[in-house]
């Protein structure tokens, strides 16, 4: 049966994606909650328009063109990013306003490792979405959370993990494994949740892979033959001093971000689990050497 998806953020980097696999799902209709303003951003979205999708002119901000968005919807999937005011104030909108509309789910915009389980206080990209969570759960919708840990596509060389200077920078050993799984991968199996009826409310994780700092620049070097130096910057105490410090350091608020994300890297809490990898049998997660192996330059033969 055929299923009306909303989606929110499709001219972001991950919603875009989200964007081409729900029109590659033969029972789905597209409609995407689009922001005016930026012709370059709407000029990309024509591709999406060619295939079938339906733009709806709004804002997370602007309750009244959230409920000319939500009305004959299904399934609503938030792909947004931003501070409070759009990932808590503006999804539980979003949300209200599906639930005013007769929307049955909401998958709210969290990819990411489990951020359910990290300490409060440590983690704000975390504690922001769990506080949206808590509140979009209490409107009554059916909630999905999707949780595919790091995207991998940031372990290439000069993405955020590997420096693009050659250098490798890590806290503790670098050896603790996490979950993570490809942009595209992560927007397939996304797009498949939001239709499948079975699916009930709460976390579906999935990872591509599980992989340590110091494992995915081997796998670099694999691929790529070109060599980096591992730079271990200190202990957990060492990074939650740096937290601190960051903490009180207002002039560069994304640092404290970037020390929490270490954390999480560093100490396992966030790992995923009941990890739902074969839900889709048709569906194959990549594993980081296969995501470097397609998107990174291959070493020369000798
Ligand atoms: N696990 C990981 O490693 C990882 C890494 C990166 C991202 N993520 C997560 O993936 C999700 C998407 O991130 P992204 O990097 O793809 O985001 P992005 O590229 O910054 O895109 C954000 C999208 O949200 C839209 N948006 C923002 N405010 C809005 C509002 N008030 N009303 C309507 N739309 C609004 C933007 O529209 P405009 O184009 O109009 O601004 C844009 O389409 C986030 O939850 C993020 O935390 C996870």
């Amino acid at each position: 049966m055929t299923q009306t998806v909303l989606l929110a953020g499709a001219t972001g980097m991950l919603g875009s994606q989200i964007a081409r696999c729900l029109l590659d799902q033969p029972d789905a209709r597209v409609r995407l909650l689009v922001r005016g303003g930026d012709a370059g951003k709407r000029a990309a979205l024509d591709p999406l328009l060619a295939r079938g999708a339906e733009i709806i002119e709004g804002d997370l901000a602007d309750r009244a063109s959230l409920d000319r968005a939500t009305r004959g919807v299904d399934v609503i999937v938030s792909a947004v990013q931003g501070g409070p005011d759009v990932i808590i104030d503006g999804q539980v909108a979003l949300a209200e306003a599906g639930r005013r509309n007769g929307v049955r789910r909401i998958l709210p915009s969290d990819f990411a490792l489990d951020l359910f389980k990290a300490t409060p206080g440590e983690h704000m990209v975390f504690d922001l979405r769990r506080a949206a969570d808590e509140r979009i759960a209490a409107t009554g919708i059916e909630h999905v959370h999707v949780l595919q840990g790091g995207f991998m596509d940031l372990f290439k060389p000069g993405a955020g993990v590997i420096g693009g200077d050659g250098v490798v920078r890590f806290w503790g050993d670098g050896t603790q494994p996490i979950e993570v799984t490809g942009v595209e991968d992560t927007a397939r199996m996304t797009a498949r949740v939001a239709l499948d009826r079975s699916v009930g409310s709460g976390k579906f994780a999935f990872a591509g892979d599980r992989i340590s700092i110091l494992g995915a620049a081997d796998v670099v070097e694999a691929q790529t033959g070109r060599m980096f130096e591992r730079r271990p910057l200190g202990s957990e105490a060492d990074l939650r001093a740096a937290m601190a410090a960051a903490a009180k350091d207002a002039a560069n608020p994304l640092e404290a971000v970037m020390l929490a994300y270490q954390l999480t890297m560093l100490t396992g809490q966030t790992a995923l689990s009941d990890l739902q990898n074969d839900r889709y049998p048709d569906l194959k997660l990549e594993s980081f050497a296969q995501f470097a192996a397609r998107t990174l330059p291959r070493r020369a033969a000798a």
